[in-house]
């Protein structure tokens, strides 16, 4: 399977900044060998998609579970899929930790994404607390398991596994780290085990290719180093060479 290298914008990269950036995007990689993915502020999706200029899939990084309805400023996954959207980060750590999203609630969003044939990223991952208090696995046990039956009927989706201390400090995983917790995120998906885990936090073009060489790791989701053209090219980069020999479109389907 050829590796997935997404792009999380954040609160970044408006619609002049998101076209600029793809005036400069071109990765020297060869891009049949990776599927490269964007999450850019809905705002910018447009712009986005008409200029990206490279094969490449769109998402947005947030959804509401109803699909319309008296809840100012939020967006729907069935509105994000009509503007062009096949992806939906679902339950990313500032999500959870910043605007207090509950397993029920990152559980009802990933039913939603299915419902609106958006492709659910679901993201998890421990605090550093709780990776001190030896709770990596059951932390990752209870989020896989709040989520596994609302996506047990999509015919696609993904995990990804960040780790909260990882995720914009500079610190990253190391890839035993990241292989350990994907380990434990595959066991927890079960039958549902074969979906691409992807790891995040702090990922760059120095430490991209030695994790995507680790075992269970079939991607990156990356947030800092993807606002730049040129980095996130070298990542991409690293994603072909890592995953080369990989047969492409082995991505996980049971449709
Ligand atoms: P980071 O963010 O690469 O800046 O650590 C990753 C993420 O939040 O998805």
């Amino acid at each position: 399977m050829g590796k997935v290298i997404a792009g999380n914008w954040k609160m970044h990269h408006g619609p002049a900044a998101a076209a600029a950036f793809f005036s400069r995007f071109r990765p020297r990689a060869a891009l049949d060998s990776v599927e490269i993915l964007f999450f850019p502020p809905d705002l910018s999706l447009a712009v986005s998609m008409e200029t990206v200029g490279v094969p490449a899939g769109f998402g947005v990084q947030n959804i509401h579970p109803e699909k319309a309805g008296p809840f100012t400023g939020e967006t729907s996954g069935e509105m994000a899929r009509e503007a062009g959207a096949r992806f939906a980060l679902i339950g990313h750590s500032e999500r959870r930790h910043i605007f207090g999203e509950s397993d029920a609630e990152v559980s009802a969003k990933a039913g939603a994404a299915v419902r609106a044939g958006l492709v659910p990223v679901i993201c998890v991952g421990e605090l550093l607390e709780e990776r001190r208090a030896g709770l990596l696995e059951p932390v990752l046990r209870r989020q896989i398991g709040a989520i596994v039956a609302s996506v047990a009927t999509a015919s696609r989706f993904m995990v990804a596994y960040e780790p909260v201390w990882a995720i914009g400090t500079g610190e990253t995983a190391t890839p035993g780290d990241a292989a350990e917790a994907h380990a434990i995120v595959r066991s927890a998906l079960g039958e549902l085990g074969a979906a691409p885990i992807l790891y995040g936090g702090s990922v760059k073009p120095g430490n991209a290719a030695s994790l995507m060489t680790a075992p269970d790791v079939d991607g990156v989701l990356v947030g800092g180093a993807s606002l730049d053209p040129d980095v996130f090219a070298r990542i991409a980069e690293a994603g072909a060479t890592a995953g080369s020999g990989d047969p492409v479109g082995g991505t996980w389907s049971a449709g």
